[in-house]
């Protein structure tokens, strides 16, 4: 079935809005003598996570960002990786750290996330700016949520009073992107592997958020009439084709608006990364606007 064009959500489209933006703060910076600097870590042979730092450096150079790329072999130790942070950490030059993850599995993760600086940490998986975020003071932002968010803001969609309900409850997406709703004032629900009669719950939402890892779990079913269909997956179908979490071609009909895989949320969560790098630079620059 053709799925209306104006129900499907562009993520390129938005990113593409966000990133001319970004690029003229850019040129704002260098004009008063900064350079923004992004540190790229990448630790072993992991083909997607190559994908993922390869888009990341040239969402980089697309805005004028400088993007510095630090590959290490596969049997890098934690403390190896420790010290290339802790010196990434007092590079002024440097005003943004990302670790790519998953890191292998003989690396200490949460060290890793831990070492990087608050004030350098693009990512928000710091402790801190976790905290930070939960209080409403955050100056860096979760990428992937904080793409949801522009999203809907690009179309017009406010989330206050609405029921958000986020599938899924992880570090990266879904504890973050119920927290960026509740912020914004929706009443929100987080549901699991765990919880009972998920059905009936997602049944409720008016801003259904999927993030759960499975190619298409969400179900038509499972989806009010008119709902916002919000799709963070990256998974692969029974043909290995990439697809989300959401079974496009059945939901779409009921959505009043629903992002595709790909070109829905992936776009914006690399756009949100440059924001940060420059909301970083901008906060060690002493530059508030
Ligand atoms: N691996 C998968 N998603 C992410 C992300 O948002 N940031 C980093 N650093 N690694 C990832």
């Amino acid at each position: 079935m053709e799925i209306a064009a104006e129900k499907r959500i562009d993520g390129k489209q938005i990113r593409d809005h966000h990133l001319a933006l970004l690029a003229q703060e850019v040129d704002l910076l260098k004009a008063r003598g900064i350079e923004p600097a992004l540190a790229v870590i990448i630790v072993g042979q992991d083909p997607a996570s190559r994908v993922y730092v390869n888009n990341k450096k040239a969402a980089c150079a697309k805005i004028g960002v400088r993007s510095a790329e630090y590959a290490l072999p596969e049997e890098t130790t934690t403390e190896e990786l420790l010290a290339l942070i802790d010196r990434l950490n007092a590079d002024a030059s440097i005003n943004g750290i990302l670790c790519q993850l998953p890191v292998p599995a003989h690396i200490d993760e949460s060290a890793v996330l831990e070492r990087i600086s608050p004030a350098k940490d693009v990512d928000c998986f710091h402790p801190v700016n976790v905290g930070l975020l939960s209080v409403g003071k955050g100056n860096l932002m979760p990428c992937t949520p904080m793409g949801v968010m522009q999203m809907l803001k690009y179309e017009g969609v406010d989330p206050a009073g609405m029921h958000c309900v986020v599938l899924g409850r992880s570090n990266i997406v879904g504890k973050p992107m119920a927290m960026l709703l509740l912020a914004a004032n929706a009443t929100v629900t987080i549901c699991h592997s765990r919880t009972k009669d998920l059905a009936a719950i997602t049944r409720q939402a008016d801003l259904l958020v999927a993030a759960v890892g499975k190619p298409k779990f969400v179900t038509a079913d499972m989806v009010k009439d008119g709902a916002i269909v919000i799709d963070v997956g990256m998974d692969r179908d029974e043909n290995g084709k990439l697809c989300g979490d959401v079974d496009f071609d059945a939901v779409a009909p009921k959505a009043s608006l629903i992002t595709p895989v790909p070109g829905g949320v992936g776009p914006m969560t690399i756009t949100m990364l440059m924001r940060n790098t420059l909301a970083a630079c901008k906060a060690q620059n002493g530059i508030k606007e």
